[in-house]
């Protein structure tokens, strides 16, 4: 669908779209979404003008996690139907030209999973070195230190066998152990059953977790930590993350990958820029694209994305290729967290900035986060630690897409609620608005897709002061210059810039005027302008 060139792969030049399967789209009336719901807006992905869909877990699961606590990993749960509902939807998206991305769960699986079933009934059983077990500590203590990211000890006492077993997790997400050649082995053939029903890459959760010290060594306390901050962060995850071995590990899988030929890998990494580029591998044996959540992350202020964008570029390898997405289902929503107004500079940004963009669903309507009243909790995140404004469940509500009851999501009531403002921010209402958020997300595909600078092209910072952040992009003697206004207020922008015209703008309405190398932004304004050569 994109425009190509031949030495960038599908992964390089399109857009991967998320869906959050649970609240996509209900087809069998249960209030959680299917995969032949999905498979029954395959238009709209064409339509909207995405290369990719990435599913988060669609595997059979207790759902502790809602999906991401797997029992089997080589099927589909009945929730979501069945895997000739998956093969289904991979032959309708091949159809079209588009690709489908799984979630690859490597670091645990369900308590309910028939490996951990075994592994836990004796120590003597084949499949106790599956999983991490480890004696107590002095007076029946967990063995060490280290916390579970959704709050309490990472640690649970087995009373059958008498240790412990580590989860990174909830406890019925047990951590796999990554350093048993058994667990490779059986892991990379979960890849192998994927690639060979025809799956087009991976995008791999919590990448950075899967191998843990070999000496269980003591993590000490974070200085920066402050109350509000999620439990775990009391601590740095020296020991419990991040080790050196991981990479051997996604050399493993990468060589699975390669043998498939055009396959991607993108990994789940929140660590620092430094670190976060070491997972592109030595030489380009990592991960196709470490996830980048740099603009979930910093604050919405034009010099700090402005350096962060700099920083980015200068420390990716010679074969890394960048990658940037503003939201997913364990985040709040963009236009939550920097208001509708400058939702729409960022998916200028987003769409204009080098690298693979990743959206996710809704994002492309406006979609905020919706309150959730206490009785309708979902999220274990918010249940273990309430009250802080960690749970993830107003970033998950069902997609919107009709003015119509429960705007087409569902015939019966959601899992989750709907946000109250639907029939204004749904595909319907949007669709053909000419100055709808859809409208523009569409129109930026568009012009993604059309022209190769914008894809593929070099990335050239431009001097901008104040709230405004300005780029120039480039491939051969095409070149676009981008001005967004990040700020609440009225800005310039002028540089040395050949002359040119606008090509979109955040507002609509502004195509067409010339630039001489100078341009008034209005609020929340930001053009994409064509330079002439
Ligand atoms: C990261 C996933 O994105 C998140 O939703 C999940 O809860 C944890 N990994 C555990 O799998």
């Amino acid at each position: 669908m994109s425009a190509k060139s031949e030495e960038h792969e599908w992964w390089q030049s399109g857009v991967v779209y998320q869906v959050y399967p649970r609240s996509f789209q209900d087809a069998n009336g249960d209030g959680v979404g299917d995969l032949r719901g999905i498979l029954s807006r395959v238009d709209y992905f064409e339509w909207l003008g995405v290369d990719a869909v990435w599913l988060s877990p669609i595997y059979p699961s207790p759902m502790k996690d809602f999906g991401y606590d797997i029992s089997d990993y080589c099927g589909v749960d009945p929730l979501f139907g069945s895997l000739e509902d998956f093969d289904a939807l991979t032959a309708e998206l091949h159809r079209r030209g588009m690709k489908i991305v799984l979630d690859f769960v490597p670091n645990h699986t369900s308590d309910q999973h028939p490996w951990f079933q075994e592994s836990r009934s004796s120590r003597d059983n084949p499949k106790r070195a599956w999983y991490i077990w480890r004696n107590p500590g002095p007076n029946g203590a967990p063995p060490n230190n280290w916390l579970s990211q959704f709050g309490g000890e990472a640690w649970e006492y087995d009373g059958v066998t008498g240790q412990y077993y580590y989860h990174a997790f909830l406890k019925e997400q047990p951590d796999l152990n990554w350093r048993n050649p058994e667990v490779q082995e059986a892991m990379l053939n979960v890849l192998r059953f994927w690639l060979d029903r025809g799956v087009d890459g991976f995008r791999v959760d919590v990448i950075w977790h899967i191998v843990k010290d070999d000496e269980f060594r003591n993590n000490d306390p974070d200085p920066n930590y402050h109350p509000g901050l999620a439990p775990a962060r009391r601590l740095l995850a020296t020991y419990n993350t991040d080790r050196p071995e991981v990479h051997h590990i996604i050399e493993r899988m990468r060589d699975v990958l390669d043998e498939y030929g055009e396959k991607m890998m993108v990994g789940e990494v929140y660590l620092p820029l430094e670190r976060l580029v070491t997972y592109y591998g030595a030489q380009g044996s990592g991960v196709h694209l470490p996830f980048n959540f740099q603009l979930i992350e910093l604050p919405w202020h034009a010099r700090v994305i402005a350096d962060a964008i700099d920083k980015y570029e200068g420390l990716l390898p010679s074969y890394g290729w960048p990658n940037w997405v503003l939201g997913n289902h364990d985040n709040p929503r963009i236009a939550t967290r920097i208001g509708a107004a400058q939702a729409r500079v960022a998916a200028m940004m987003l769409l204009t900035l080098r690298g693979t963009p990743t959206m996710y669903y809704g994002e492309e309507l406006g979609m905020h986060n919706v309150p959730i009243p206490p009785e309708r909790v979902q999220d274990p995140f918010e249940k273990n630690v309430p009250g802080l404004g960690l749970g993830r469940d107003p970033e998950r509500t069902p997609m919107q897409w009709s003015t119509g009851p429960r705007t087409g999501f569902s015939e019966a009531e959601p899992w989750l609620p709907i946000a109250e403002d639907y029939a204004s921010r749904c595909v319907e209402a949007q669709r053909d608005d000419p100055h709808s958020m859809l409208t523009l997300y569409r129109r930026l595909l568009e012009l993604w897709r059309r022209e190769p600078a914008l894809n593929i092209g070099d990335y050239r910072s431009a001097p901008a002061q104040g709230d405004v952040l300005a780029y120039r992009r480039v491939e051969g003697d095409s070149q676009f210059l981008i001005v967004l206004n990040l700020g609440g207020g009225a800005a310039v922008f002028s540089g040395m810039m050949p002359v040119g015209h606008v090509v979109l703008s955040t507002h609509l309405d502004r195509e067409g005027e010339a630039f001489n190398g100078r341009i008034e932004l209005r609020p929340a304004d930001g053009v994409v302008v064509r330079l002439e050569k």
